[in-house]
């Protein structure tokens, strides 16, 4: 449903983001779906009405600086420099994420994506929920980003409990995205940030390109969890024999499990929702726990975010 920026209406929106829901609000650069940063259970709901195939890590956004100090740990000093140029605004930047932020927003890694949006309606949402909401562009997976209340509407309206219009977004195009975390900030995504006015303020500043970086570098780019451990894919923890020293990762509680050294569920009642939201946590959790060298992980019935969980399971399964 589409209603109008108006005061009442996003004191309405905040409630429903407070409640664990999703609001599709207007930023200058793109409409962003929103759901509270903070809730691990909303961020998977983002994932599933995007219908993506695997969790890309989200922006979280912002209206204040404490905020940024809430969120994230800023070790590199000049990114108060950086984002005193150009906040509010199109420019969203990667630092070390705290652990108040779920890690299905980062995708498992140990750093996030945050911004401070330059438009009114979205700073107040924000501000009057809980300071802190994930939001990626409001389009299905593979579709253009939407600039139009009624480009969301039209895709994913009937997936989102709430559409705030705020008329033509101004810039169209997605924010630039700076990865502050080495010594070189470097752009990895260009976007209504321009490359030039970065550097007025940033001379160093590059541009990522698979071609120029050079290969040492990569690993910074890896945008997808792997444990440390070795990782097996099974049909059922039934099929290990073998238990000792090994954890296992179940999809949703079992009665078979007795011998591993360490077990985590990803959801009591086998939602597939609800193994989003705890996939990386838990993996991260098997990877520390002590006496186990191996993971076993049973696999995720395919439906619904099931298939974005097991592409990740997949892709962390493979050395
Ligand atoms: O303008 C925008 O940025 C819009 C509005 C709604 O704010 N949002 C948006 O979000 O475009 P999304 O999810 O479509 O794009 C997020 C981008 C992706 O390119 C993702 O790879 C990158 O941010 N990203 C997020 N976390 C990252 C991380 N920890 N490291 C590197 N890149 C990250
Ligand atoms: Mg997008």
């Amino acid at each position: 449903m589409i209603v109008q920026n108006t005061n009442e209406n996003i004191l309405n929106a905040a409630k429903i983001i407070n409640r664990g829901g999703l609001v599709a609000f207007p930023t200058e650069t793109v409409y962003g779906l929103g759901g509270d940063a903070l809730d691990p259970h909303a961020v998977a709901k983002i994932f599933e009405a995007k219908k993506r195939p695997s969790f890309d890590p989200l922006i979280t956004h912002i209206a204040d600086l404490e905020s940024l100090d809430r969120v994230a740990k800023i070790k590199n000093p000049r990114v108060y420099d950086i984002i005193s140029h150009f906040w509010p605004g199109s420019l969203t930047i990667i630092v070390p994420k705290r652990d108040i932020i779920p890690d299905l927003i980062s995708s498992g890694l140990p750093t996030m994506a945050v911004r401070m949006p330059d438009h009114a309606t979205a700073l107040q949402l924000i501000r009057e929920s809980s300071g802190a909401l994930a939001a990626p562009s409001a389009n299905p997976f593979g579709f253009l980003s939407p600039t139009t209340a009624q480009h969301v509407e039209e895709n994913l309206g009937n997936r989102i409990d709430l559409i705030l219009d705020g008329g033509p977004c101004r810039i169209g195009v997605e924010s630039t995205v700076l990865d502050l975390t080495k010594d070189i900030p470097l752009i990895l995504r260009p976007g209504g940030l321009s490359i030039e006015s970065l550097r007025e303020v940033i001379e160093d500043v590059e541009v990522y390109n698979r071609t120029t970086v050079s290969p040492s570098s990569p690993g910074q780019l890896k945008m997808h969890y792997s444990p440390r451990k070795a990782l097996y894919i099974v049909d059922s923890a039934d099929d290990v024999s073998t238990r000792s020293g090994a954890g296992i990762l179940l999809f949703k509680k079992g009665p078979h499990t007795d011998g591993f050294a360490a077990e985590e569920v990803l959801s009591e009642s086998g939602d597939p929702v609800e193994a989003a939201a705890t996939l990386f946590t838990a993996l991260h959790r098997l990877d520390a726990a002590e006496g186990t060298n191996r993971i076993y992980v049973e696999k995720v019935p395919l439906t619904g975010l099931g298939a974005a969980v097991m592409d990740r399971i997949y892709k962390a399964s493979k050395k």
